[in-house]
């Protein structure tokens, strides 16, 4: 095998399908690979023949110029696809298995993942803990919104589908395992999502539908989603979620409206450090918003999922204080109703078999509440145009066509 074709970041707002090397057991030197990654081996991992593989706004930060990701950074980190070659050191993973690989990379050797904290392992990135695939600051692992990719330590980070024709028919539900709805699940069971809970959502985007989807699996009595997008606020109320409007001002007063309370029991940030303002504000960005409304509505004793992305650098910022990640919180209002909070990646691995058992046996439709569409490799540039253009819309590349077919 030679030759590949993946998704790379051309500056602000471009990317391009450009030919890449075929992966090896190797780490190369290339785009933002950390030096002291440079050379490893990685026996104990497979190559991927992608099936599926889908755009998420983590990269959309990348692709906005909102991070420090280099040009030709290959992107994607949420990668469903077929084994076609195994490493040497691979023991329990086969060629032709259907797999999810979960977008944090882990080593399932370290402390933090033998404690099923795989967002943060200590061995896959020199800068800090957690890694993840085609992502800035994250060891320079290549991106899988390729034809090709390569997994390291296989027989741990991949999800295995038990039956092939079966998880064919639900490919663009099981492909959400990789990364969007384990995070939406855990940032509702962070946020203490149980049976009767009221849950605001923050964000309508993919991650805070699947965080709707999640909390109504969880049991939920009410879920509200706000965001100032009417198309990706609809999309919330195609499976049975209540929405407030941010732009026609702060959540509390529809939430009262709605609840009869201005609060709720449990609330999820699914927007991050690219929020808007709220009401006459909501033209400009205000990195503090989410997480300050959401500690003036989540009621006392109660908790913050946190899911939305935020950064310790943020070249795009409005000030300068943001500029190094840091926000004007209002943490007195946390504390004095003691709050608590769950930040970071998701620990995909936690919730992704569970949550694959809930799709093959219908409890839930995660490709029907976010929107699926498959499109093709090449049409990526058209797919990251229109998710950033806002469309209530959750893309799914189909690099060898084996969705369409
Ligand atoms: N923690 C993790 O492991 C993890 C995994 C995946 C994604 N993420 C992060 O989750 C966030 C959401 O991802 P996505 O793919 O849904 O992104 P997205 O950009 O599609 O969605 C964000 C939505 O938030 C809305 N929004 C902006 N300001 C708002 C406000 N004040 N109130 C309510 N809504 C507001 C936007 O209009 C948009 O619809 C991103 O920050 C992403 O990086 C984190
Ligand atoms: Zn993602
Ligand atoms: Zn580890």
């Amino acid at each position: 095998m030679s030759g590949n074709r993946a998704v790379a970041y051309k500056g602000t707002g471009k990317v391009e399908v450009i030919d890449t090397d075929y992966p090896t057991f190797e780490l190369k030197d290339g785009p933002g690979v950390n030096p002291a990654n440079v050379g490893r081996q990685v026996h104990h991992g497979v190559i991927i023949k992608t099936v599926t593989t889908n755009i998420c706004g983590s990269d959309q930060h990348m692709v906005r110029g909102r991070t420090s990701a280099p040009i030709d950074l290959v992107l994607g980190h949420e990668i469903t696809g077929e084994v076609v070659e195994v490493g040497r050191d691979v023991e329990f993973i086969k060629k032709g298995d259907l797999c999810s690989v979960p977008f944090n990379i882990a080593c399932g050797r370290c402390r933090n993942c033998k404690e099923r904290k795989t967002g943060i392992c200590l061995n896959v990135n020199p800068d800090r803990p957690g890694s993840a695939y085609g992502y800035v600051d994250m060891g320079g692992w290549v991106g899988g919104q390729a034809e090709y990719v390569l997994v390291p330590y296989a027989d741990w980070n991949l999800l295995k589908f038990p039956d092939r024709d079966q998880a064919m028919e639900k490919i663009l539900d099981l492909t959400m395992l990789s990364d969007i709805l384990p995070t939406g699940f855990h940032g509702a069971v962070t946020a203490g999502v149980g049976v009767g809970s009221t849950v605001y959502v923050a964000g309508a985007g993919p991650v805070g539908l699947a965080a709707a989807a999640s909390a109504q699996l969880l049991g939920a009595a009410v879920v509200v989603v706000g965001d100032l997008n009417e198309e990706r606020l609809a999309q919330a109320r195609s499976f049975g979620c209540e929405t407030v409007d941010v732009s026609k001002g702060d959540p509390a007063d529809q939430l009262e409206q709605l609840l009869g309370v201005p609060e709720v029991d449990c609330g999820i940030d699914a927007v991050g450090f690219e929020a808007r303002g709220h009401g006459d504000k909501a033209g400009t960005e205000a990195p503090a918003t989410v997480l300050n409304s959401l500690m003036d509505i989540t009621a006392a004793g109660g908790a913050l999922g946190i899911p939305g992305l935020y950064v310790t650098g943020d070249p795009g910022a409005a000030d300068d204080a943001a500029k190094v990640g840091s926000l004007s919180l209002s943490l007195g209002t946390g504390w004095a109703k003691s709050l608590s909070f769950t930040t970071g990646q998701c620990p995909v691995m936690k919730y992704n078999r569970g949550l694959m058992m809930a799709i093959l046996h219908d409890r839930i439709e995660i490709a029907k509440a976010v929107n699926a569409k498959t499109i093709g490799l090449e049409d990526a540039p058209r797919g990251y145009e229109e998710f950033d253009a806002g469309a209530a819309t959750k893309y799914v590349l189909d690099p060898h066509g084996s969705v369409a077919a």
